[in-house]
């Protein structure tokens, strides 16, 4: 897809809802009792994946709509699900089925199949549970076994490995607490709150005993992730002005804002409000002249998946930015550290890659533009729309389609808002 090089970008937008509450709200909706009503639910490539896993285990969900559905709760059956590309899925699934009766055998794509499964295998067979690992990676079979309760510290800064810890402790005898090196998104602890769940938190750790939940109902908020993007678009092209509505704003999701506020883009917050118990608002971008900054490990977890991005905006600020701590990068749909720094120096940017980061040295102004690879990675195939949007020459992305992972309509609403 051939990306030309925007004037401005300028409007008011809402985007789908939240993937990472998607995925929960079908995973703990499945083994809550009664009917969960998942409104805003955010159909992609990825949360669909949910849908289709939980109802080859025997549960029924049915669609009322595009992004409204209801998940029929129930006892999970024996079988096979295909978690396709996503992560979460399998991880968080994983810890849900490890406690349940039956044998269960998940698998993914080849992108899914290369990533590390053992950092979720590991705790939950020391909690008594029985799962078989191809090599530390999918394919992989659990055998539901009674779980009992463990304390465990994260050896990585994963909510993907706490909320499948956390899962499988709603089933285990005994207390469980996972103990976390830096906040991680919480999202799975709100849900299992909202749920009754026996559920202890503090500052960095969470506890959860042996619970019988109850859902109802989920609203999800637009995803921060699908509006970063956009947000960058803004923040980089001069004359941008762009609303998000409606979007999710926990705070373990949006350091992208502080550091775009840090860089030197106006941002506002309007509307502030929850949605259940996940705060929601509308955020305001607009331009500014944008200069370096440095991100260290302890802020990395509130904007993983926004690293892309950031390293666009170093790129074309005044100053040399210093991505540190990022080391997980590489173990993402792609390697994404490789991936950022291969594409960005196609259109022209100044970027050495580090083992855990980046270092940019930002040359103020638009990059040229060119050619992107979107390595079968979604958020890959954005950074290289957004670097499109801001170039010279505009870019050709390969791959283009990958975005339907989490957002299908990307493209058609980046139309709405690009002046050109
Ligand atoms: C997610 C957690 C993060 C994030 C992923 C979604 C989640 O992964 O990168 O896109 O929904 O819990 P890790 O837990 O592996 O950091």
């Amino acid at each position: 897809m051939r990306i030309e090089p925007a004037v401005a970008v300028v409007g008011h937008v809402a985007v789908p809802g939240d993937k990472s509450i998607s995925h929960r709200a079908v995973l703990i909706g499945a083994i809550a009792e009664g009917d969960t009503h998942v409104r805003g639910f955010g159909r992609a490539g990825d949360t669909q994946a949910s849908v289709d896993a939980v109802r080859a285990l025997g549960i029924d969900v049915e669609d009322l709509a595009e992004d409204d559905l209801i998940v029929h709760g129930g006892e999970l059956h024996s079988g096979g699900a295909d978690c396709m590309n996503a992560g979460t899925l399998m991880r968080l699934l994983m810890g849900i089925l490890a406690g349940r009766d039956g044998h269960f055998e998940l698998a993914g794509d080849e992108s899914l199949s290369s990533r590390p499964m053992e950092r979720v295998a590991g705790p939950l067979r020391s909690m008594g549970a029985q799962i078989e690992t191809t090599d530390g990676h999918a394919p992989l079979v659990v055998m539901g076994m009674p779980l009992h309760a463990i304390d465990y510290e994260l050896p990585v800064a994963s909510a993907q490995v706490k909320s499948a810890i956390l899962l499988a402790g709603i089933a285990a005898e005994g207390a469980t607490t996972v103990v976390e090196p830096t906040p991680t998104r919480d999202h799975t602890e709100l849900m299992l709150e909202a749920a009754g769940a026996r559920i202890q938190r503090r500052p960095t750790s969470v506890t959860v005993e042996r619970s019988n939940l109850r859902l109802g109902e989920v609203e999800v908020p637009g995803d921060f992730s699908s509006a970063a993007p956009l947000f960058a678009a803004a923040a980089l092209i001069p004359g941008s002005d762009l609303t998000v509505h409606d979007v999710g704003l926990n705070p373990r999701r949006t350091g992208l804002l502080d550091v775009l506020e840090r860089m030197g883009a106006r941002v506002s917050i309007f509307n502030r409000r929850r949605a259940g118990r996940e705060p929601v608002g509308d955020v305001q971008v607009q331009y500014g002249q944008l200069a370096a900054t440095e991100i260290g490990p302890g802020e990395i977890p509130s904007l993983v998946d926004e690293l892309p991005l950031v390293a666009l905006l170093a790129a074309s600020a005044h100053g040399e930015t210093v991505v540190r701590g990022a080391a997980e990068l590489r173990l993402k749909e792609s390697d994404r550290i490789e991936a950022v720094t291969d594409l960005l120096r196609a259109a022209g940017a100044h970027v050495r890659s580090r083992e855990d980061g980046w270092t940019i040295t930002g040359v103020p102004g638009r990059l040229r533009g060119g050619h992107a690879e979107a390595r079968g990675d979604h958020r890959i195939a954005m950074l290289g729309a957004v670097v499109g949007l801001a170039s010279r020459e505009g870019v050709e992305v390969e791959g283009a389609d990958s975005v339907a992972i989490s957002f299908p309509g990307f493209y058609d609403l980046l139309d709405t808002l690009v002046k050109r």
